[in-house]
């Protein structure tokens, strides 16, 4: 049983527990949580079967992983906090641009790894970007895969890249929530009640990403696949080309790029 603590339990942490649970980990993985608004957190804990801990500091004598969970500016203050307790302990960040380098020096001597999740965990659909280098040992390296596997894509990507990786994989997920919207709203402009047209596009954009995530498949050759010569997807696509589709994706990725 890996015994893990989540500093900070909102979205992130939730969306992990939740794909634990989802997994059938409960006897895999045993997951306490803190969180400084303890009328929240034990509701939360209750709803996801993790153990609430009055402080940083409880959590981590309880546990052999800590996670943190909380926003990227209140990193710092919570390693102050706990470091005289993470003798023995593994430390992963899931906070956005808190790279390795940035805890070499506060966590020496400690293993610790940083990682990029996103938030389809918890649907067991995620993709986790793990930091290297990192300081993890053998034991380490193989409890990030017993924990995460399950619920992702573990995919390493070198500190140069790491930041270009977490964009894709964490924002990805809410431009692709805007495509369904507006196909959900394209099928309502014709016809279809609200509640056909989500479903239809939200299993659309899942079907695929499952036949994109299948291995060596290139997007361009899917995408082909599906227009037919003289077609009507060839039509759409020509149109979406027109109205500089691809072109707004990559300049909203370089938007964040330059934040
Ligand atoms: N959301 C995503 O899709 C996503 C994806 C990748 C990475 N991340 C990373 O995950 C981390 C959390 O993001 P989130 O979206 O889960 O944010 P969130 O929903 O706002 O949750 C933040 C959590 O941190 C807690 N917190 C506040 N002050 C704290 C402190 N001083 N010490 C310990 N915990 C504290 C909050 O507790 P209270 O509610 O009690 O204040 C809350 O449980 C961030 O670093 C983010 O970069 C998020």
């Amino acid at each position: 049983m890996i015994k893990t603590g989540m500093i900070g339990f909102g979205k992130m942490a939730q969306a992990i527990v939740e794909g634990w649970n989802n997994a059938k980990m409960r006897d895999v993985v045993e997951v306490y949580a803190y969180a400084p608004h303890q009328d929240k957190l034990k509701e939360n804990c209750a709803r996801m079967h993790a153990i609430p801990c009055a402080s940083p500091q409880e959590l981590c004598q309880a546990v052999d992983v800590i996670i943190l969970a909380c926003k990227p500016a209140q990193v710092d203050g919570v390693i102050e906090q706990i470091a005289p307790h993470l003798h023995g302990k593994f430390v992963i960040s899931v906070a956005a641009g808190i790279t390795h380098e940035r805890l070499a020096e506060p966590l020496i001597g400690i293993p610790h790894v940083s990682v990029m999740p996103n938030t389809a965990m918890a649907a067991l659909a995620g993709t986790l970007i793990v930091e290297e280098p990192n300081t993890m040992g053998d034991k380490e390296s193989e409890m990030l895969q017993m924990m995460f596997a399950p619920l992702a894509a573990v995919v390493p990507v070198s500190e140069a890249l790491f930041g270009i990786a977490g964009t894709i994989s964490g924002c990805g997920p809410a431009f692709l929530g805007l495509f369904a919207e507006a196909l959900a709203d394209a099928g309502v402009k014709y016809g279809l009640p609200r509640a056909i047209a989500a479903k239809l596009s939200a299993q659309t954009v899942y079907g695929a990403g499952a036949m994109l995530s299948r291995d060596g498949t290139e997007p361009s050759v899917f995408k082909n696949e599906i227009c037919s010569p003289g077609g009507t997807t060839i039509r759409g696509i020509v149109t979406l080309e027109k109205d500089g589709f691809r072109r707004a994706v990559i300049e909203a990725i370089e938007a964040i790029q330059e934040k």
